[in-house]
């Protein structure tokens, strides 16, 4: 079945040769070939403020730079995140990125005054994928540090607005030979073409 997808490339350095951004690449292509809708957000090319204040991320409007990505998320019925594990988590680029479009109104809700103590969520229906390369061998970030930066976005940010199920494929030992990138190209390609 087609589907609306959303593939966000969060690596900071704006190269094209960049290993995610190669792979983001791969997975777009593979998508629009097998017949899904395909909208792509490259945050390095985005020029917006660091949010500073709660009273901007309650009632601040919007960057003007953010407002079509704000709007592809709420199109998408699949999200894709490829970035470069820093210091064990996201780049602080993706980070910033999601304090300003995971907002209130937009992605959840507060409860209403005197209502259960919940905050609702408003990005339900939606699945995601995050998409991850990083130096040390995957399994090294599974078993030892306990994926915990992806788990934290996985749960803090992406379950808390409602997208579920959040699938995740690590690439370990990134700066690794022509035969693996080909290998992790092919894995993304056939990811793409499922859609998933
Ligand atoms: C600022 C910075 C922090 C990094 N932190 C980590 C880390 O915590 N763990 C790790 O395995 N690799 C780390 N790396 C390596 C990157 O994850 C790796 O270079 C990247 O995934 C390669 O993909 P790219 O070619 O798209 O940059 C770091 C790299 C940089 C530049």
């Amino acid at each position: 079945m087609a589907r609306r997808i959303l593939v966000v490339t969060a690596h900071p350095d704006p190269a094209p040769e960049r290993l995610c951004r190669v792979l983001a690449a791969a997975y777009a292509s593979a998508a629009q070939e097998a017949g899904h809708e395909v909208r792509r957000i490259d945050v390095a090319t985005l020029d917006f403020p660091l949010l500073r204040t709660t009273e901007q991320f309650e009632k601040g409007p919007m960057p003007g730079s953010l407002k079509e990505a704000s709007e592809s998320i709420l199109w998408a019925e699949h999200l894709v995140f490829v970035f470069p594990l820093w210091l064990g988590t996201m780049p602080a680029l993706l980070k910033a990125f999601l304090e300003q479009v995971m907002r209130p109104g937009v992605a959840f809700a507060y409860p209403e005054q005197g209502g259960s103590g919940f905050t609702r969520t408003l990005l339900g229906r939606r699945s995601a994928r995050v998409v991850v390369t990083m130096g040390m061998p995957a399994v090294l970030y599974r078993l030892w540090f306990l994926g915990h930066g992806v788990a934290g976005m996985r749960r803090n940010i992406l379950n808390f607005v409602g997208i579920k199920p959040v699938r995740e494929t690590l690439f370990g030992l990134a700066g690794s030979s022509q035969k693996s990138r080909a290998g992790w190209i092919a894995r993304m390609r056939r990811l793409g073409q499922a859609g998933r």
